[in-house]
């Protein structure tokens, strides 16, 4: 399908894009009491059919009841109560699944800090129509971030080249967290082998679904640094990352040595 703009992938060609079917924005939350009715109420506003499921780690700042109070008076929100805090990779997996299990056609991913905009989702979803994953870029041209200190942007920019050049992979921003996907490019992925708990949860995804052969289209956003609340960004998860990506990078060359000697 040619959505209007002229471009036509190679891989979309003689593609159905049929319609999209509901919208569940996934919002994975630890500590975020001081956003979550504001982001919830964001997301309801840029999106009125979209539907949302908080995904909360058992919060010790009360996060998973202020949750229920809005699941309570509107019921396009959900929450999943999880036992504890356990990253977000899996939080998303467990999210992931509800919403497969009940039908939804497009699955978000969202901070519930604000960094990831909801006023930008539609530009997301107008996208999705011609590409089977969509990714919410910084370093695309367009893409920018704002009130992030230098040395997270450093971070992340190198994150980014890394997951590149190791995974050989055709994307700026492997690492971020703003994205939709179709459902049936969820199940494609094989989201049942996903062992990634940290932030590297993002490049698994993005690069099992380069390997799957699906069409990833990358959109520039504004990802404003929270104002409220802090990162949950650590050591640990930092070196989840760079162990992980350095591993996967290393089997990929491993067995194209052995492909090319067979
Ligand atoms: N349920 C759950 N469990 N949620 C979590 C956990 C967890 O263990 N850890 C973090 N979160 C939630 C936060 O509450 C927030 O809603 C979201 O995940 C992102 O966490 P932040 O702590 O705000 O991430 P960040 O701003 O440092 O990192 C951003 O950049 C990363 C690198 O580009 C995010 O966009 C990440 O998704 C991204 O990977
Ligand atoms: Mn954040």
């Amino acid at each position: 399908m040619n959505d209007g703009d002229g471009t036509l992938d190679a891989n979309t060609q003689g593609r159905q894009f049929g319609p999209l079917g509901t919208a569940l924005v996934i919002i994975p939350t630890y500590n975020e009491a001081e956003n979550i009715k504001t982001i919830v109420g964001r997301v309801r506003k840029a999106v009125p059919e979209a539907h949302v499921l908080i995904a909360d780690d058992n919060s010790p700042d009360g996060t998973g009841k202020l949750a229920d109070e809005l699941a309570a008076e509107d019921d396009h929100v959900q929450v999943m109560h999880r036992k504890g805090k356990e990253g977000l990779g899996a939080a998303y997996l467990a999210g992931f699944r509800w919403g497969m299990e009940h039908d939804y056609g497009v699955l978000i991913e969202m901070d519930a800090d604000g960094s990831h905009q909801p006023e930008e989702l539609p530009r997301l979803l107008t996208a999705l129509k011609s590409a089977d994953l969509v990714l919410g870029s910084r370093w695309v041209p367009g893409g920018r971030v704002v009130n992030w200190p230098k040395s997270r942007e450093f971070i992340s920019r190198g994150g980014s080249l890394y997951s590149r050049i190791a995974l050989d992979l055709p994307l700026r921003d492997i690492t971020g967290g703003y994205r939709a996907f179709r459902r049936e490019t969820l199940e494609g992925l094989g989201l049942d082998e996903v062992a990634s708990q940290g932030y590297c949860f993002q490049v698994d995804l993005a690069r099992r679904a380069v390997r799957a052969g699906y069409h990833v289209v990358e959109v520039p956003i504004t990802f404003v640094e929270r104002e409220l609340g802090d990162s949950k960004m650590s050591k640990n998860i930092l070196i989840e990352a760079l162990w992980r990506v350095t591993a996967w990078g290393a089997g990929d060359r491993v067995a194209k040595l052995k492909g090319k000697r067979a």
